[in-house]
């Protein structure tokens, strides 16, 4: 059996280009104080601590700073939404990344754990944040471990807690680890999470966090990497940063790739630039399809997202040329399916992973998710009715009335229809569990209909060929979508 070993490639970014957050990656102690504070650590403190608070909010705004939680919503802009005179304000680090084939936070947090507490001082001290809750997945041991340890060695060394470096800036940092939840990364369930209730995202109006947020205090709340970009622009400058990347996509991003390719792990790529087919085929990043096969489809933005083909390889890493393609860059993870990828399976993963989060909060999610859940897997089983993908479609719009996007299928002559889409949800996991059902029966119908076909369940799948529906057939079948969704 060919050796599979990689768990994670290292961060990189091609030809010559400075590697932002993944810099410290190839040091074994890169998590240590000492080693942090020998590659330049903690001196976008110092930087942002010489200037006023305003100055560095500016700095932040000046680099177009875009959120990498999902939104992409510029951080320099949200800070900006704290309403004026009402404190105290605080700082919530979404650390709680499950979105099936995300997992470039966590590495944040193991390999370099400094730099992000680094990144919570420096928005505390350009919004005024008074405390910084840190809150971690619940599964991520060592990344809770790192940070734990990193924040012991910040507050012994002066750099966490009061009178910093001097100065009358003080803020402490509490953590707290999450207990598994996927909702609970919306950043309102997150915080009804904090203050002890049960992770269910509250309505928006009138719970903004920047206005009501954490204890009804404005709250900003930001993604692990979105912070771990503020030491390197505060020491840097805003105009290194904006040379990077595109003027709508500036810097880099991290991006961890799964799936049917020869090197899966989290690459640091130019934002706005590097293209998908440079991520899947490029040497420098996946190096090509596992075992030489074809490419089918590929998830460009994490679980939620809509699916690609081959035909939008050439589309870069940049949120206005993918939304009219009909999907998203979301959390920054590219999931890989070759062409042995049994298709309505793969979307009955994913499908099931969000129908089995959802909170139940709203009936159109809480029932339409489990409806399409069970319904897929019996087309699954081959116990399904040609009927039975139309109530598909019919489930799915009553979570998402109206078009739903999806990418162009050029040999069918369908044209792309853009993101976003309507909700009848409070929040995105409802859509999230259509979005694969109808990625897959939009692009792929056909596999759909062998499905329900006569007697299609007596069909035990052949033996061969790209159809067969459990893995590759040529090679263990370890590496199916399925493994895929759920190595997160
Ligand atoms: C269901 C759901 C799950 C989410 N999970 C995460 C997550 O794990 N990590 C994250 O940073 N943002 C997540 N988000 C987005 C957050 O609500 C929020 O937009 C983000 O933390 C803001 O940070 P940013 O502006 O720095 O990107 C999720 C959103 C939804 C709707
Ligand atoms: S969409 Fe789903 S997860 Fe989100 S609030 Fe409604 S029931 Fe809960």
């Amino acid at each position: 059996m060919a050796s599979y070993t990689i768990p994670h490639a290292p961060g990189f970014v091609a030809n010559d280009a400075p590697r932002i957050v993944t810099e410290r990656f190839d040091h074994p102690d890169s998590y240590t104080l000492e080693r942090y504070l020998a590659t330049g650590g903690y001196e976008g403190l110092r930087a942002a601590l010489g200037r006023t608070p305003e100055e560095v909010h500016g700095e932040v705004r000046s680099a177009t700073l875009l959120g990498r939680g999902g939104a992409g919503f510029p951080a320099g802009v949200k800070w900006g939404f704290c309403p004026p005179g009402v404190w105290p304000r605080y700082l919530v680090v979404n650390g709680d990344e499950s979105e099936p084939g995300t997992y470039k936070d966590r590495l944040l947090m193991e390999l370099d754990p400094h730099q992000l507490i680094e990144g919570c001082l420096i928005a505390c001290y350009a919004v005024g944040l008074s405390q910084c809750f840190l809150y971690i997945r619940g599964e991520m041991a060592v990344a809770q471990e790192r940070v734990a340890q990193a924040l012991n060695e910040a507050y012994e060394a002066g750099w966490v807690g009061r009178n910093i470096c001097g100065t009358d800036f003080s803020v402490d940092i509490v953590l707290h680890w999450g207990a598994g939840a996927y909702v609970v990364g919306e950043e309102t369930a997150l915080i009804e999470s904090l203050e002890g209730n049960r992770g269910m995202p509250r309505l928006k109006p009138p719970y903004f966090p920047a206005a009501i947020g954490l204890y009804g205090q404005p709250t900003i709340v930001n993604n692990v990497e979105t912070l771990a970009n503020l030491p390197w622009i505060l020491r840097h400058g805003a105009e290194a940063f904006t040379a990077i990347g595109t003027p709508t996509s500036p810097g880099t991003r991290m991006v961890a790739v799964s799936g049917h390719v020869q090197r899966p792990g989290v690459y640091e790529i130019t934002n706005g630039t590097t293209t998908f087919r440079d991520l899947i085929y490029g040497d420098d990043y996946c190096g090509g399809m596992h075992r030489g096969r074809e490419l089918k489809a590929f998830v460009p933005g994490g679980g939620s997202a809509p699916w690609f083909t081959p035909a939008q390889l050439d589309l870069p890493f940049e949120a206005s040329e993918v939304g009219p393609q009909g999907s998203m860059l979301g959390s920054g993870a590219v999931m890989v399916m070759d062409d042995t990828t049994d298709i309505p399976a793969a979307a009955l993963t994913l499908t099931k992973f969000y129908a089995h989060e959802s909170c139940g909060k709203c009936v159109p999610c809480r029932e339409g998710a489990t409806w399409l859940e069970r319904v897929l897997r019996r087309v699954c089983d081959g116990t399904g009715t040609p009927r039975d993908l139309d109530v598909l479609f019919e489930v799915g719009a009553s979570i998402c009335p109206g078009d739903f996007p999806h990418a162009a299928v050029p040999e069918r002559g369908l044209e792309p229809k853009p993101f976003p889409y309507q909700m009848t949800t409070i929040c995105f996991v409802g859509p999230s569990a259509f979005a694969p059902v109808h990625s897959a029966m939009t692009l792929f119908p056909e596999e759909f209909e062998a499905r329900v076909a006569p007697n299609a369940h007596l069909d035990t799948g052949p033996s061969d060929g790209p159809a067969s529906g459990t893995g590759p057939s040529d090679g263990p079948a370890s590496n199916s979508i399925s493994e895929v969704a759920i190595r997160v």
